[in-house]
């Protein structure tokens, strides 16, 4: 699958890119049917929020279950993302962000390179993150808020925050918040199950607390060039993965091949 100048250029506008009906129904009702298994694993890939001990992530998944290694190799994800980067690249990180109905906590505002940076010694900010809705993100159930344009500044200065909820982030303060979304605006990226996005390492994001009664499953990939791959990683390896196998694409029916086959 190729994207169009038209949404290369949108992408580098705004920093982010929404594909909506990028997977179907029955392709992500047979991802989210992975979910409950992976929960219920004592793994050290699962972080359970403080106050309701719902998982909050749980990452590491291609190494974990069958689908999701195929879903990290999945077309519609790495030929769009081997057009942009153009050079070969790995897998970073590869989670779900579960949100679960009630309960589902915030993530502050942050952009994703100040941790790739600080954590893993990533040099450029070239990482992509790619996530495909499990659930319809709705106004209600805690969508990504994005800053349109923000990556364009570049790095916007972060402090880790160890004290807000149950995984360590590094975040933007206050000010930073108030000029960039004063200058841009905000944008809430909803949409249907299946839904994907595309969005840039230097992207100011977060999402607000889930107080709705319906759940909010996102999968995200996070992919880097394996010449800009970490220099100093001090995180495990489900939070950086240390494997530089460049990603090559399966084909567009992997997901359904990997039901039959089960
Ligand atoms: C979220 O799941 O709401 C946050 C995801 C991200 O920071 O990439
Ligand atoms: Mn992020």
């Amino acid at each position: 699958m190729k994207l169009s100048s038209a949404q290369l250029e949108a992408l580098e506008r705004d920093g982010f890119l929404v594909l909506p009906e990028l997977f179907s129904a029955a392709e992500t009702a047979a991802i989210r049917a992975r979910l409950p298994v992976l929960f219920a694993q004592d793994h050290p890939g699962n972080v359970i929020e403080r106050a309701s001990g719902e998982v909050r992530t749980t990452m590491g998944l291609h190494l974990r279950d069958d689908l999701f290694a195929r879903l990290v190799r999945h077309p519609r994800l790495i030929e769009p993302a081997q057009q942009i980067l153009g050079e070969p690249f790995y897998v970073q990180q590869v989670k779900v962000n579960v949100k679960a109905a009630f309960s589902g906590e915030v993530w502050q505002w942050h952009y994703d390179f100040a941790t790739h940076k600080e954590e893993d010694g990533v040099p450029l900010p070239l990482a992509l993150n790619l996530h495909v809705f499990l659930d319809d993100v709705t106004e209600f159930n805690g969508p990504l808020y994005f800053v349109p344009g923000s990556h364009r500044d570049g790095e916007h200065g972060a402090t880790l925050d160890t004290e807000t909820t149950s995984y360590p982030l590094w975040v933007c303060d206050q000010e930073t918040v108030r000029d960039l979304v004063g200058r841009n605006g905000m944008v809430a990226a909803t949409g249907g199950r299946g839904t994907a996005l595309i969005f840039h390492d230097t992207l100011l994001h977060g999402s607000p607390n889930n107080m709705s009664p319906w759940d909010r499953a996102i999968f995200s990939l996070i992919v880097n060039p394996v010449s800009n791959a970490y220099r100093t990683p001090t995180r495990p390896d489900h939070k950086h993965h240390r494997d530089l196998t460049p990603v090559e694409p399966l084909d567009d029916d992997c997901l359904s091949a990997a039901d039959a086959a089960a």
